[in-house]
């Protein structure tokens, strides 16, 4: 873990929030690879949910919402952690969180002093904002603590405009909000982070319900294989009934075996009818669906599947961390690595060369996020490019100047060959698809 961390920090990757200042707890910002990785994760995410199905819309919802939705959605009443305090330090935590719990015991016991805890309280996790331009009559609103109402409350607005055909599906990829208690593990668990999830309706019936859900368990753990992670470090863990959040009548997490543990990658849940009744009842607006089949009305039930983006790009990186003696690399799945290839010129000094690989770089650029990279020897560039995950490495040396082919090196086996720089758009957009 902290080989990633330091590695996230030289190559730009991620960095400590509000850094300059101290930084920001439970904050974390995305340097120019960080952010490519960031882009491209949550692209094969709508690819995949979105783009490649015919009943799957989506929304882009605003951030900061009517209070009244968190009061509909049961998020400022239910939305809370088990919070202690220790009564020597008054540090909080959270109280199901054994591991903290028993470092910090250790930690007072090895300076010889008595550990007590208050008893758990509730706290509320929802981020409060104040919204206004007069003091004193400010309103308190609350930034989204999942961006799951932004679907629910734009239900009709997307059935009255695009409208589709029970089971469909709505989806958004955007930020959400909490009040962590403990924030920690680097991206892992923070106060300020962005959510991909897909609300699918479907009709009120248990066994549709349940196959639906069945579906999309198997849907979204298929999406993490395909894009690389080892099937060894992902599994499937049910929410035991006292486990489930307010809203949901069934709930499996997609777990991830992190150097930490095994912890929650994604949630799968059955959320009822919760959302449109609530909804319908706080809003006096009937949320209803009209099926023109059955000729029949009802409330729809949802299948959730909510993933976090900083969590799975944080277990991609995880689990694509390989070091080989010396040599460090990144065996992202093309389609997620930030470059899809490097161009190297064989020697600086050497403007035919440089002007001739040049000219390829920008090629290539229109297509494809591309490095150059022209510094020191081409061992050192391979290595560069390795730690970051670059899948290809092409070098132009004399031979191109000929015969118009150049080496393409691979990163996992670091074999190269031969190709013509015609061969070159067909061959990378092969590799990036999955
Ligand atoms: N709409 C349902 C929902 O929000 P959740 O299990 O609370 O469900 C879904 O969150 C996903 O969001 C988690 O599986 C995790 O990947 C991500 N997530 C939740 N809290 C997070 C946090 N504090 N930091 C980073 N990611 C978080």
């Amino acid at each position: 873990m902290e080989k990633v961390v330091s590695l996230c920090k030289r190559r730009g990757f991620i960095f400590p929030g509000s850094e300059i200042y101290g930084g920001l707890r439970g904050t974390w910002d995305y340097g120019s690879l960080g952010s490519e990785l960031k882009f491209n994760l949550k692209q094969a995410w709508w690819e995949y949910m979105v783009r490649e199905r015919d009943n799957v819309f989506s929304v882009t919802a605003a951030i900061m919402m009517n209070p009244k939705v968190w009061e509909a959605s049961g998020h400022t009443v239910a939305f809370t952690d088990p919070l202690v305090e220790c009564k020597t330090c008054h540090e909080r935590f959270r109280s199901d969180n054994e591991e903290e719990i028993k470092s910090h015991e250790e930690l007072h016991r090895k300076k010889e002093e008595k550990v007590e805890w208050t008893e758990p309280k509730q706290f509320n996790i929802l981020v409060e904002a104040k919204l206004g331009v007069v003091e004193g009559e400010k309103t308190t609103v609350y930034l989204r603590g999942e961006i799951t109402q932004g679907v629910h409350v734009n239900f009709k607005n997307v059935i009255d405009s695009m409208h589709p055909k029970i089971p469909f599906g709505i989806a958004q990829i955007g930020k959400a909000f909490r009040n962590e208690i403990t924030p920690g593990n680097f991206t892992y668990r923070t106060r300020e982070f962005e959510q991909m999830e897909l609300q699918t309706y479907v009709r009120p019936d248990e066994k549709i319900a349940m196959k639906e859900f069945e579906y999309w368990k198997n849907e979204r753990m298929r999406w993490y294989l395909t894009l690389g992670i080892k099937k060894e470090n992902l599994r499937f863990r049910e929410h035991a009934p006292d486990e489930r959040a307010h809203y949901a009548k069934a709930a499996w997490d997609i777990e991830y075996k992190t150097p930490f543990g095994w912890k929650e990658c994604e949630g799968i849940h059955h959320r009822g009818d919760w959302d449109l009744s609530r909804h319908s009842e706080f809003s006096g607006q009937d949320l209803s669906y009209f099926d023109q089949e059955s000729r029949e009305r009802f409330i729809p039930w949802v299948i959730e599947t909510s993933g976090g983006v900083d969590r799975a790009l944080l277990y991609f990186l995880l689990d694509a961390y390989y070091e080989d003696g010396e040599r460090v690399i990144l065996k992202l799945h093309p389609k997620l690595a930030p470059y899809k290839a490097a161009v190297f010129p064989l020697l600086k000094n050497k403007p035919e060369l440089v002007e001739k690989a040049r000219g390829l770089y920008i090629k290539l650029k229109k297509d494809f996020n591309i490095a150059w990279d022209d510094r020191g020897n081409i061992g050192k560039r391979y290595y560069s490019q390795d730690e970051v995950g670059t899948p290809h490495c092409i070098t132009v040396d004399f031979q191109t100047l000929e015969d118009d082919t150049v080496t393409i090196r691979d990163r996992d086996t670091a074999e190269q060959k031969r190709v013509l720089v015609s061969e070159l758009t067909p061959f990378l957009s092969k590799s990036i698809l999955t």
